[in-house]
């Protein structure tokens, strides 16, 4: 089983970048843990990240042709890129929106995710540990398809 994790603008800063609200991880370590989870799920993880819309509309796109699933975290194009929501209908894999921060506790603008109605599911609040649960749910979605 071939699952696609796809990481949207700034996440490649997690560590230094806000860690009040993001934790002091970074996104190479959040990597390391989804890869070591996925190993002892059977799980094949292909990894992108990108601070640019139309470059994530294009990873959607290729992963979603070459994995069974996806996990996306679009940070803040979560709550205005009809593109890439519009990517994840497109490709009609499973995919699970994850976030570090309780997207739903925070600002007005942050609590609306345009995706949610592309995805099979939603993941919020637990830091890096949302990825870790995202890819679990997806598996079992998968393992019972
Ligand atoms: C985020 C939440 C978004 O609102 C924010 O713009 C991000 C990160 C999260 O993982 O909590 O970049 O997606």
């Amino acid at each position: 089983m071939r699952v696609g994790v796809i990481n949207g603008p700034n996440l490649n800063l997690l560590g230094t970048r806000e860690p009040s609200l993001y934790g002091g991880v970074t996104l190479d370590q959040v990597e390391t843990l989804v890869r070591a989870e996925g190993r002892s799920l059977g799980v094949d993880i292909e990894w992108a990240q990108s601070n640019v819309e139309g470059e994530l509309v294009n990873a959607i796109q290729r992963l979603g042709q070459s994995c069974e699933g996806l996990i996306l975290n679009a940070g803040a194009y979560t709550h205005t890129s009809l593109a890439i929501r519009d990517a994840v209908a497109a490709v009609a894999v499973p995919t699970v929106e994850v976030h570090l921060s309780n997207i739903f506790g925070r600002e007005a603008a942050r609590r609306q995710t345009v995706l949610a109605d592309a995805v099979i599911g939603v993941i919020a609040g637990f830091g890096s540990t949302s990825y870790l649960l995202g890819l679990r749910a997806l598996y079992s979605r998968l393992a019972r398809a």
